[in-house]
């Protein structure tokens, strides 16, 4: 292929890459528009140079009329995750969209399959319709999803694989291989932390709706009781907040609600 026909061949990626890109970021955005955590942290693309898509093909003896459908990784998309937890989310995110907007031709967990390399990642390679001036066309694209710590690593072996071309030292290796094991036990660690964070979430939230039901409950009084009760409960009420015992205000709020039911009771006779 020459130049002018390199150029062609190559805007579908282009562009597949470009909207591929933009309809996960969209995602991410929703989410935080909606004041909720995203699975998705970061969204990169890329298009395969000429020079590695040609270097491919030589290595595995790919003619050039057999790049499309053989190389399936000149467009590439990944998807950054914070937890691993969230690689299932986006997994199962990508699944919803098979046959709809993407179809999914193949699945590689190398999460629960650790490479020999240490490499830790899930790929998806896609099918993926875009509509260009010259009409449409269906490319092939792979999406890896993956950690933060997932990536660091293997931005780095990628670099030191570059490096070394084929030789690297034993020890570098070796050192590769502890690193991923690193890395392996941050996104372990970094779960936990995520359960901790979740549940301190809750904890504030139910801590808030217990606070907004005593006020409440004291406006009430406030209404129906005598004014000397309802500023004794509202000293209890500053000393339990205060203290900050969730059981305490618990029981306090379910007291509340007695005393509350009480004065209604007698409205009523
Ligand atoms: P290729 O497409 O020729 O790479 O072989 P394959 O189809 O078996 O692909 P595989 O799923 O093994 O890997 C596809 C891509 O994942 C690579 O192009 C890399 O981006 C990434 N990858 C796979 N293994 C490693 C690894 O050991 N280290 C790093 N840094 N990246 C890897
Ligand atoms: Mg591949």
């Amino acid at each position: 292929m020459e130049t002018v026909q390199w150029k062609k061949f190559l805007i579908p990626y282009e562009q597949a890459v470009r909207e591929l890109k933009v309809k996960f970021e969209s995602i991410g955005h929703e989410y935080h528009m909606l004041n909720q955590y995203s699975p998705i942290e970061l969204v990169t693309g890329r298009v395969k140079t000429i020079a590695s898509i040609l270097e491919k093909a030589r290595k595995k003896g790919i003619s050039l009329s057999e790049i499309q459908e053989e190389i399936d990784d000149i467009a590439g998309i990944r998807i950054i995750c914070q937890f691993v937890e969230d690689i299932d989310k986006v997994v199962g995110l990508l699944r919803e969209r098979d046959g709809k907007d993407l179809w999914i031709v193949e699945e590689k967990d190398y999460i629960t399959h650790t490479k020999s390399s240490g490499y830790r990642s899930y790929h998806m390679i896609i099918k993926y319709p875009v509509y260009t001036a010259q009409g449409e066309k269906k490319i092939l694209a792979e999406i890896q999803i993956r950690t933060l710590a997932m990536n660091f690593w293997a931005t780095i072996e990628h670099s030191l694989r570059y490096k070394y071309n084929q030789n690297m030292p034993i020890e570098i290796h070796e050192r590769l291989l502890r690193a991923a094991e690193a890395a392996f036990k941050l996104d372990q660690e970094m779960s936990t932390i995520q359960s901790e964070i979740l549940e301190a979430q809750e904890l504030f939230q139910l801590r808030s709706n217990i606070v907004a039901d005593i006020i409440k409950n004291i406006e009430n009084l406030q209404l129906i009781g005598n004014l000397s009760e309802v500023a004794d409960i509202q000293q209890q009420f500053l000393k339990l907040w205060e203290e900050g015992d969730l059981e305490k205000l618990k029981k306090f709020n379910q007291q509340l609600d007695m005393i509350v039911q009480i004065y209604d009771v007698q409205s009523l006779s």
